[in-house]
């Protein structure tokens, strides 16, 4: 009896370099730019399964692709074209069959060789992974223990840190494995000044006497999208909200806080540095934060009372 040839992977299509192909083909040259001198720009994009819709809708998509051009003047690379994302995100979802909660990832590489001088020739890469919670909510609400890292986030004379390049991330990583090493789940770092900062990929907000505190961007943080949406969302549903200085202190002394971005969505957080955070477990603004977001991105309208219960989201965790 002869054994049936085992299924063919399906295509994961991917645009990339002006056309479609299977992600797996999609690569930069090793003597690339990009690799050489990490010149790469890139976005991370949700798209969610609504109500009543068929398909996934992206999320604050006109936002990322400004993001992105900002990224690309404050680097140097010249645009590819990024005024077709909305047609090309759209195609990426159709293409692959999207019909669950997606995380979009959106690069300009320098593709060419050259040294470091060299004019740019940019590649544009649109790439989807189906993605649902993190563990933070997937699991019911779990909180962050987050350590207040030794590392700094580079500071704005060093490189400009709302250019969302791969370079970026290189200190952060050693900060969160360090975070990891300690026992910690994840780690906020510090300025030049010594002031709190962000996490590795994500805003942070403290909260304390129901007003939410987050690092004013000329601290040196990326210009957040989701750290946008909590501010617009908290004027929207009347809780006090200030961009500002943050200390070690302040965090040590939080009722409640969280982490935002594209990728996390919104993560409580327990404690800094072994700190607990006072209101730890009900966390009722982090909840009521948590549960506006989700309501924005099914497609929901949001409940006028800001601190209702936050229900459990049950859909597939992805770390
Ligand atoms: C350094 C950094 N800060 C914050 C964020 C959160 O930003 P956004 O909400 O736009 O995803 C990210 C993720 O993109 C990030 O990489």
């Amino acid at each position: 009896m002869t054994a049936s040839p085992p299924a063919a992977s399906p295509v994961t299509w991917a645009y990339h370099d002006g056309g479609w192909t299977d992600v797996a083909a999609a690569s930069v040259p090793v003597g690339s730019l990009a690799m050489r001198y990490a010149l790469s720009v890139f976005e991370g994009v949700r798209m969610y399964r609504q109500h009543g819709a068929g398909g996934v809708v992206p999320f604050l998509l006109d936002a990322h692709v400004r993001r992105l051009g900002d990224s690309l003047t404050l680097t140097r690379i010249p645009d590819p074209g990024i005024a077709r994302l909305p047609s090309l995100v759209g195609e990426l979802a159709r293409r692959n069959g999207f019909d669950d909660d997606v995380y979009v990832r959106v690069a300009v590489s320098a593709h060419n060789q050259g040294t470091m001088g060299a004019d740019v020739v940019p590649v544009l890469t649109v790439t989807g992974t189906p993605m649902g919670r993190k563990r933070w909510l997937a699991g019911g609400f779990t909180g962050m223990r987050l350590q207040i890292s030794g590392w700094q986030r580079g500071g704005p004379n060093t490189f400009p840190p709302a250019a969302k390049n791969i370079s970026n991330y290189a200190g952060p990583r050693l900060a969160l494995l360090a975070a990891k090493d300690g026992g910690y789940d994840n780690c906020v770092l510090l300025n030049e000044h010594g002031r709190l900062c962000e996490a590795p990929t994500a805003a942070l907000f403290v909260v304390r006497d129901g007003e939410l505190h987050t690092p004013a961007l000329s601290e040196g943080v990326l210009p957040g999208i989701t750290r946008q949406w909590v501010l617009d969302t908290a004027r929207r549903v009347g809780v006090p909200a200030r961009e500002g200085l943050l200390s070690r202190g302040d965090a040590y002394l939080a009722d409640e806080a969280f982490l935002c971005g594209t990728g996390l969505e919104i993560a409580p957080v327990r404690s800094f540095d072994d700190h607990p955070c006072r209101h730890w477990p009900d966390a009722p603004v982090t909840r009521a934060f948590t549960k506006h977001f989700f309501d924005q991105v099914r497609g929901l309208d949001s409940p006028a009372d800001p601190l209702e219960d936050v229900p459990h989201e049950a859909s597939g965790a992805a770390q």
